[in-house]
């Protein structure tokens, strides 16, 4: 990847383990319940990272999952970890896979990492099948005003890409899905940063570390869009 990874550092991998999101897999059971996907299904992990949520979907569901990510030092990780099971490089942009393919595409906290989300979304509603499932859990913007100013740090992590939550909404359902659940999961933050403070210190010696958003502003910026964590599952109509 181009742009500075902290997905790639090893003091993330530190502070959320296997899963480099928020809320490990306890989201994702919340969205397996509700998306009802059978063993007869093909899902999608956008942004696989280590590969986690693939080997989980597998193991502990009985669910196949492929999973695509940009990162090809993640997905080595993934392939060493999982051997069982299939990654391939792919960004969500440009999905590597043909039209109606998945029953389900889960976008463990990837969605802000997007550079184009217009294409995303437009990409994820090509290889889904109709009322197929999209599962998001991200970081969002309590407070939206303020984003203007987080704009010029080009660290990658999920917090420079923070959402404007009804912005989202509104590009989902123009994507071609309707919206059947959003939850807010903002607490799951809270006990990250108390995490976070115990293990560095403080949480500029831990964007330090991880590659460069202690750069001026970044913190200041990123306390004013008041950070949150939602949940939200779409369905594509046709
Ligand atoms: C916060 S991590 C989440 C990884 C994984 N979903 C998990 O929950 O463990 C974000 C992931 O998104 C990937 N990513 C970054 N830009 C992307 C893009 N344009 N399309 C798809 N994935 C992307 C990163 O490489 C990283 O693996």
């Amino acid at each position: 990847m181009s742009r500075n990874c902290a997905y790639e550092s090893s003091e993330m991998n530190k502070l959320l383990g296997e899963t480099l999101r928020l809320g490990g897999f306890d989201l994702t059971d919340k969205g397996v319940a509700c998306c009802h996907w059978t063993s007869a299904d093909l899902l999608l992990d956008l942004g696989c990272g280590q590969g986690a949520t693939v080997s989980y979907l597998d193991k502990t569901h009985g669910l196949k999952a492929v999973g695509i990510d940009p990162s090809q030092k993640l997905l080595a990780t993934a392939r060493k970890n999982n051997p069982d099971n299939t990654f391939q490089i792919g960004s969500g942009e440009a999905i590597p896979f043909p039209d109606d393919l998945f029953q389900g595409v889960l976008s463990e906290c990837t969605l802000s990492l997007m550079t184009d989300m217009t294409a995303a979304l437009k990409e994820v509603y090509r290889v889904m099948k109709n009322n197929g499932t999209f599962f998001i859990t991200d970081v969002y913007a309590r407070n939206p005003e303020s984003l203007e100013a987080m704009k010029v740090h080009q660290f990658e992590s999920c917090m420079r890409g923070l959402y404007d939550l009804k912005q989202l909404e509104d590009d989902v359902e123009s994507a071609g899905f309707e919206i059947i659940l959003i939850e807010d999961y903002s607490e799951l933050l809270k006990q990250l940063l108390v995490k976070t403070i115990f293990e560095f210190g403080s949480m500029n010696a831990f964007w330090q570390k991880t590659g460069g958003a202690c750069a001026a502003g970044f913190q200041d910026a990123l306390k004013m869009c008041k950070p949150g964590y939602y949940m939200m599952i779409a369905r594509k109509v046709e």
